[in-house]
């Protein structure tokens, strides 16, 4: 059984289709063991709490830099003896350093189709505004491993949607939630933990 840790910032809907998919049994050998927000007041904490999860806030400006936020974090996940870590909304960089103690153990939830409107500054309602003013007719969503370089780890899952002709940024992000990010999270979640992924290079297997 993984021990899974989700890291979250805000409103905390994929902790929810996470938690959903644990209470439906479609998170195969895996169970939500901690939930950690770098805010004090994410919905995400209530969302935990009422599904029973253990939880810990973890405020960046506490601490004098990414490479201690890092560490403290290392130690608390150590300590929770956990196996997969999350990103669900997490609106923090982590240092290089915890990225490589936990390789192709951190799964991160993106909102477009990666390489498309991802890397530095391109978080929540801004891919959806870059997208809308792009143009483009199809976006998605992207879950992918964690690597030192923002949004460009091994990709695991992509689903593709629709950009309608009347789309607002959060009409867009609103269906590409619905339709991409809750089904593809708990999915790829189910496969780690199941042991049905192996990352050959860039390249992520699913058997
Ligand atoms: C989600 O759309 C997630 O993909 C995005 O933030 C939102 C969080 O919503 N993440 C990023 O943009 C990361 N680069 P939630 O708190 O309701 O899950």
């Amino acid at each position: 059984m993984v021990n899974i840790a989700v890291l979250v910032s805000g409103g905390g809907t994929n902790l929810q289709a996470l938690i959903d998919a644990q209470q439906a049994g479609g998170i195969e050998d895996g169970r939500l063991a901690l939930v950690v927000s770098s805010n004090p007041e994410a919905f995400a904490l209530i969302r935990a709490q009422k599904a029973g999860v253990e939880t810990a806030v973890m405020r960046r400006r506490d601490y004098a830099s990414a490479e201690e936020y890092g560490a403290e974090l290392s130690a608390l996940l150590a300590e929770r003896q956990i196996g997969l870590v999350v990103l669900a909304g997490f609106m923090t960089v982590l240092p290089d350093s915890f990225c490589k103690a936990y390789e192709n153990r951190i799964i991160n939830v993106h909102p477009s189709l990666i390489p498309s409107f991802c890397g530095e500054g391109f978080y929540g309602l801004h891919v959806h505004e870059a997208a809308l003013k792009k143009g483009v007719k199809v976006s998605g969503a992207t879950v992918h491993f964690v690597s030192g370089v923002v949004d460009g780890g091994p990709i695991i899952a992509q689903k593709a949607v629709a950009v309608l002709p009347d789309d607002t940024p959060e009409t867009l992000q609103k269906r590409v939630m619905t339709e991409a990010e809750w089904v593809l999270l708990p999915h790829a979640v189910s496969d780690f933990c199941a042991g049905r992924l192996t990352v050959d290079g860039a390249v992520v297997k699913v058997r």
